[in-house]
């Protein structure tokens, strides 16, 4: 019999009226059932959040720390568990959900440390005027209020971590939404959450079906929405809530941009390999995966078929098996809408390289060459397992066609050079450059966002940190300086 996962309401695990069927992508089993809030336990959670800020706000450093570090230790300890259902509900293989286990730990330990340094304030002498002698500013930050998370399905534990983890780092409380499709990594986080001392209230973890949410994402007692997904919602929900702060990490078509000095055999076997595992890793579903290469033309026939063989190389199949590289996406109809984007591409003169083949809910790593510019797959976010291949002249008609998207988020740029790296940071129009990589790297300390379609804000946990906060000042006179 498969088991109904509680919620977590302010708290303590509570159950509904109706449950959520949470099944495998890759064969369909039954994986779990998440029970579904009612409109009245709904309500009970966003009053219990906003009851308890006051007191949230004003727990000591080392009670959240502490919080912070046994939900970091609890998820070590149950790693292998934790992996295993992550890769159950999203179809994502052991090796990627291990990956994301641990980066987990880490958004919770960096969490810890960054609450027991944070906030210590600031002063500024003021006497720099005449008006001003006598008077100190002092500054510290405040929480602007109850955050309401809303997380996606591609990584269901560590983005569902770096909505919560922040959000007690600063005492604010916060109302997770994860993601329907996915919901029992972020219910477990409740478990551990469970264990420690933080107040009731403090938090909850509610799987509340998307079309409840707008009555959510409208309550004013919820200021801050911190949402990841598509740009269609996310802006969708901005637009909706102008007067709330809302922080958006969307989409993108990240680019990995092969410069002409990098060029040697073992320069151009490296980027290949780089670019076909992180076109492919959980199935093309991140928002800083290769979805474009753009290679410098003189070393464009050298790189292509390296791309090519090392996609080919990339181990498909049961997301269980620990060899397995790609597993299925999140659902046949997310696989049925990148096959019509493949074959839209092709109708429009694209060749395809290799791939191009659907099973279910599994899509084939793809390679496509001589792209138009304006099919789904070049301007659009694929969200699978599906990689264009472009040649450019230059490297200014390279950083071109990178900026040439509606999104901006990271881009890679594979060069020896120092000063093309600085001007790669200084021309591209993205939240993120890697010099030497892939788009797809990510360490969980470090500003995250987009600009453009790709998104407003940015996460990072002390970055979030700052996100639900915000500086006020006291100033204090008469003081003999
Ligand atoms: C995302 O897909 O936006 C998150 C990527 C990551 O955390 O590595």
């Amino acid at each position: 019999m498969t088991s109904t996962h509680a919620f977590w309401l302010a708290g303590r695990q509570a159950t509904g009226e109706a449950t959520i069927d949470v099944t495998s992508p890759w064969d369909g089993r039954l994986v779990g059932r998440a029970a579904v809030p009612t409109d009245a336990q709904v309500e009970e959670a966003v009053a219990a959040a906003y009851a308890v800020r006051d007191e949230f706000a004003a727990t000591p450093a080392h009670v959240r720390a502490a919080a912070l570090d046994h939900v970091s230790r609890r998820i070590a300890e149950r790693s292998e568990e934790i992996a295993a259902l992550i890769s159950a509900e999203n179809g994502k293989p052991m090796k990627w959900a291990r990956g994301e286990v641990g980066r987990a730990i880490s958004v919770f330990r960096i969490a810890a440390d960054e609450a027991r340094r944070y906030n210590g304030g600031e002063a500024q002498r003021l006497d720099a005027d005449l008006s001003g002698v006598g008077r100190l500013a002092f500054t510290r930050r405040f929480p602007k209020g109850v955050v309401l998370g809303i997380a996606p399905f591609n990584f269901p534990l560590n983005l569902c971590a770096h909505k919560i983890a922040p959000a007690i780092a600063v005492g604010t409380p916060i109302i997770l939404k994860p993601a329907p499709a996915t919901p029992l990594s972020g219910l477990l986080l409740g478990e551990l959450l469970a264990e420690t001392e933080l107040p009731a209230g403090a938090w909850s973890v509610l799987p509340v079906p998307n079309d409840r949410m707008p009555a959510l994402v409208q309550d004013e007692r919820l200021p801050v929405i911190s949402f990841t997904g598509s740009d269609k919602v996310g802006f969708a929900i901005m637009d909706s809530v102008p007067r709330k702060h809302c922080t958006l990490e969307l989409g993108g078509n990240g680019a990995a941009v092969v410069l002409a000095d990098y060029a040697s055999d073992a320069d151009l076997d490296h980027a290949a390999q780089r670019i076909a595992a992180f076109a492919n890793y959980q199935g093309g579903q991140s928002c800083i995966s290769v979805q474009r290469v753009i290679a410098d033309a003189s070393l464009y026939e050298r790189l292509v078929p390296r791309i090519v063989r090392a996609v080919e190389a990339q181990v498909t199949g049961d997301p269980a098996d620990d060899a397995t590289d790609v597993g299925p996406l999140v659902s046949e109809d997310a696989a049925r809408r990148v096959e019509s984007w493949v074959e839209e591409a092709t109708a429009a003169g694209a060749t395809l390289l290799t791939g191009g083949k659907r099973e279910g809910a599994a899509y084939a790593p793809t390679v496509l060459a001589d792209v138009p510019s304006d099919v789904a797959v070049s301007c659009e976010e694929v969200f699978g397992p599906v990689l264009t291949v472009a040649r450019a002249e230059d490297e200014a008609a390279a950083f071109a066609a990178v900026n040439d998207s509606k999104y901006g988020l990271q881009s890679g740029v594979f060069t020896h050079d120092l000063q093309a790296a600085f001007r790669a940071h200084r021309t591209l129009e993205v939240g993120g450059v890697v010099v030497g990589d892939v788009p797809s790297y990510r360490a969980d300390q470090m500003p995250y966002g987009g600009v453009k379609r790709s998104g407003v804000g940015r996460e990072g946990v002390r970055f979030a940190m700052d996100d639900y906060t915000y500086e006020r000042v006291m100033v204090l006179t008469g003081i003999d300086l």
